[in-house]
């Protein structure tokens, strides 16, 4: 580890109702990855833009190499080599792999001419150096979101970074663009770069970085050394106590059957899948991102279309539902990406909640205000939402409090059958087990419940019944003392080995 290069003191920022930084000291040293770690609203994202030029602090000195400095903007940031890589990605999709990478800086002759040769050429030995496998004339919107995280890392490069901060970037990708992306940092790191982490997950926390600051409502709790310490240090340092590591699992009494899946195909993304659930019964969906999983269940809600296959509601067989037709048969669908699917962005937390139930798929809407505040207060405390109160549009809330407003929403339609996508991505570990509880509960109040997750203690730790899921296919299922994550990584693995053969 070397010198500190940024080093931030005293610094305060407030929203209207919130003190989201509370005189925050801390420092990036060059060739550290220094990881950021906190509770869902404790601050971290702030700090970050603060440092990247989208926030302006109320209180508090930036000192960059040695001098006191202002960040102007993003673009101004960039230029210093300070490099924030979203917590939800910002390129361009209909621009080019190059244009992205100097968005807003292109480089211009003396009469303001853009230089694209030029352009071209520095993108592409920045993509070189980071060995990706497309060129600067790549449209952004066609790359995968691995790929278009590289592109924004390529900024890295492209303007010769001496600060770059990740704001939870594995959220979305498999584990082997993760393994990828640790290289890249461990290269950066090599270089003497400074190196921000966020991340809930906190194995990676303890494989890839040097030193881990707590933040905790807007505050520091302290900077330890990630060698001298352990995950109780820093959970309780996060959230004030040590975990519950045991899961809650609903008690197995099952009903008759909601929903069989029989024969399910679409040509090159899943087949000849099939699966039922019951009544009270959670039906773990394992598999590695990528595996089909969410393509699965999107069909069975009818998001997309299938080849072939048969479907059977409560023992009768239908044609592939619409979405409408499955909200109105009494099934819920949670999907993984908040911002695209799952949130009316500009709404209150309150509207959010109710959305669903208050005539967006159905021709009456009769708001009634009291009940829509008991259940926005509901959930707010079962799952500790940070909010200033049920009228704070979500778009203000943290990237995990977002998502906790995605559950509750679908949590309270009361659907017979409820689907859910990876319902901890994102999620600070303290209130995962809320979430457990919560399927648990749901569960024992009889509704059928399927949980997808890339987790295996999360998946193994609520079902009650494990699919295993791998290139499109089921290719096993566990029960009972059978459900262990050997079985599980076999299962996965086994069958990736024979399609490789
Ligand atoms: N633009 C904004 N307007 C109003 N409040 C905001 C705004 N941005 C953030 N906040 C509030 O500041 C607090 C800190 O949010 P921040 O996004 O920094 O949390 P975080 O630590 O990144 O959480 P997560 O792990 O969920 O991403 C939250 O209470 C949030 O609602
Ligand atoms: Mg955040």
């Amino acid at each position: 580890m070397g010198d500190v290069i940024l080093k931030v003191e005293g610094i305060t920022k407030t929203f209207p109702g919130v003190t989201a930084l509370d005189d925050v000291s801390f420092d990036i040293r060059s060739g550290e990855v220094h990881a950021l770690v906190g509770e869902n609203g404790a601050g971290k994202s702030t700090l970050m833009k603060v440092l990247a030029g989208l926030h302006k602090p109320d209180a508090g000195e930036i000192i960059y190499q040695g001098a006191p400095t202002q960040v102007a903007g993003p673009l101004d940031a960039r230029r210093k080599g300070i490099l924030l890589i979203h917590q939800e990605l910002s390129l361009s999709p209909e621009l080019s792999v190059a244009e992205n990478i100097y968005l807003g800086a292109w480089p211009t002759n003396r009469f303001g001419v853009l230089k694209k040769r030029e352009l071209r050429r520095h993108a592409a030995s920045a993509l070189d150096a980071l060995g990706c496998g497309f060129g600067p004339d790549t449209r952004v919107g066609t790359l995968s979101v691995a790929m278009q995280q590289m592109v924004e890392i390529a900024r890295a490069e492209a303007f010769n970074a001496n600060v770059v901060i990740f704001d939870e970037p594995t959220a979305s990708l498999t584990d082997t663009e993760k393994d990828q992306l640790f290289q890249t940092i461990r290269g950066l790191k090599a270089r003497g770069v400074g190196i921000v982490y966020i991340s809930h997950k906190m194995n990676e926390i303890f494989d890839i970085t040097d030193r881990i600051t707590v933040l905790r409502d807007g505050q520091v709790q302290g900077t330890v050394d990630t060698a001298e310490t352990d995950l109780n240090q820093v959970t309780r340092m996060m959230i004030g106590r040590t975990l519950d590591t045991y899961f809650i699992r609903a008690k197995a009494e099952f009903g008759a059957e909601v929903l069989r899946v029989e024969g399910l195909s679409k040509a090159g993304v899943f087949r000849d899948v099939g699966f039922s659930v019951r009544e009270g019964e959670v039906l773990g969906l394992y598999g590695l991102v990528g595996a089909g999983r969410s393509e699965v269940v999107e069909t069975v809600f009818g998001v997309r279309k299938a080849d072939s296959g048969k479907l059977y509601w409560k023992g009768g067989e239908i044609a592939l539902p619409s979405p409408r037709q499955s909200i109105d048969m009494g099934m819920a669908l949670v999907p993984e990406s908040r911002k695209e699917q799952g949130l009316v962005l500009m709404m209150g937390g309150r509207e959010n909640t109710s959305l669903p139930h208050l005539g967006l798929f159905s021709s009456v809407s009769i708001m009634n205000r009291p009940k829509e505040l008991a259940v926005f207060e509901k959930y707010r405390s079962a799952l500790s939402i940070k909010t200033t109160g049920p009228d704070q549009a979500v778009s203000q809330l943290s990237g995990g409090n977002q998502q906790k407003f995605v559950l509750a929403k679908w949590l309270c339609a009361d659907p017979k059958l409820i689907i859910l996508d990876e319902p901890t991505r994102g999620i600070d570990v303290g209130s995962k087990s809320a979430i457990h509880e919560l399927i648990a509960d749901l569960a024992q109040k009889g509704l059928a419940v399927i949980v997808i997750s890339s987790e295996m203690p999360e998946v193994l730790g609520v079902s009650h019944r494990v699919l295993a899921m791998s290139e499109g296919a089921i290719v096993a299922e566990f029960e009972g003392d059978a459900m262990t994550e050997e079985n599980l990584i076999d299962a996965v693995s086994h069958h990736r080995d024979d399609a490789a053969a």
